[in-house]
């Protein structure tokens, strides 16, 4: 039985909680997920039912009105703001809508910056990235300016650099929105040799559910709640 990577139990966010005044949203009711290493997972539902909270709340960018989150045997609850961010930087990955790189820095320079953030040296970085950015394709452009290269390959050097710290989890929220069908396709693949090939765990949020055919597992989000399979 593999190894439980990720494990939520009982999380709910209420946008608004305890705010006098505020409008209140029960954005994930009672939520629990257990997620085993090496598991690609993908996470659809339509808009507004929760899904990008789940991800900001996986990825410690917000915290549960309730509930608790265990990371590769962590539970976050305990964690201070500042272990926190620590925390988020070392073991986790991430891949947005956009690229986000930093367009003055090189393609590699980007996909090392997590590492820099960590801080510490750590003399493989350098060889780890290019040995990533070969995987994605981006071999030869490595030395290339951000802001020089096509969508699509902003996009693969992300992948690379949501990788670079070998995080337990890689997160991913509409990877592929930005992008037309064919390097979707292409981005979709190179996510799932990743997981294939280095047993990297990912839990990816789509709308574009007809690129990732034949995944581990899917999990549709409706009102806030878990169902397994895609049931919508
Ligand atoms: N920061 C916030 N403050 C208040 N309400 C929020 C906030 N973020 C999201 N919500 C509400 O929480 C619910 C879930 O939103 P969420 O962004 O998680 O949906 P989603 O499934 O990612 O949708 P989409 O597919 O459109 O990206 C929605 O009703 C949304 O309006
Ligand atoms: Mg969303």
């Amino acid at each position: 039985m593999a190894e439980t990577v990720l494990k939520l139990d009982g999380v709910s966010k209420v946008y608004g909680y305890g705010r006098p005044g505020a409008i209140q949203t029960r954005a994930l009711d009672d939520v629990s997920l257990d997620v085993k290493r090496g598991e690609f997972l993908l996470v659809v539902g339509s808009s507004g039912s929760g899904k990008s909270t789940l991800l900001n709340m996986i990825g410690l960018l917000d915290r549960p009105t309730t509930g608790t989150i265990s990371i590769d045997g962590t539970e976050t609850s305990q964690l201070s703001d500042s272990h926190l961010s620590m925390f988020r930087s070392s073991r986790l990955g991430f891949v947005f809508q956009f690229a986000n790189l930093i367009q003055e820095l090189s393609v590699i320079e980007n996909v090392e910056l997590p590492c820099q953030i960590l801080g510490g040296p750590d003399a493989n970085v350098g060889s780890r990235a290019r040995s990533l950015l070969d995987a994605v394709d981006m071999g030869e452009h490595i030395h290339k300016r951000a802001n020089m290269i096509s969508g699509g390959q902003a996009q693969r050097a992300a992948i690379a650099r949501g990788l670079i710290n070998e995080p337990a989890l890689v997160l991913a929220d509409e990877p592929t929105g930005n992008l037309d069908s064919k390097t979707a396709s292409v981005i979709v693949d190179l996510m799932k040799r990743m997981a294939s090939e280095i047993g990297q765990t990912f839990v990816v949020v789509t709308h574009d559910r007809h690129q990732f055919a034949d995944v581990d597992r899917i999990i549709t989000i409706r009102d806030g709640t878990v169902h397994e399979g895609e049931t919508d």
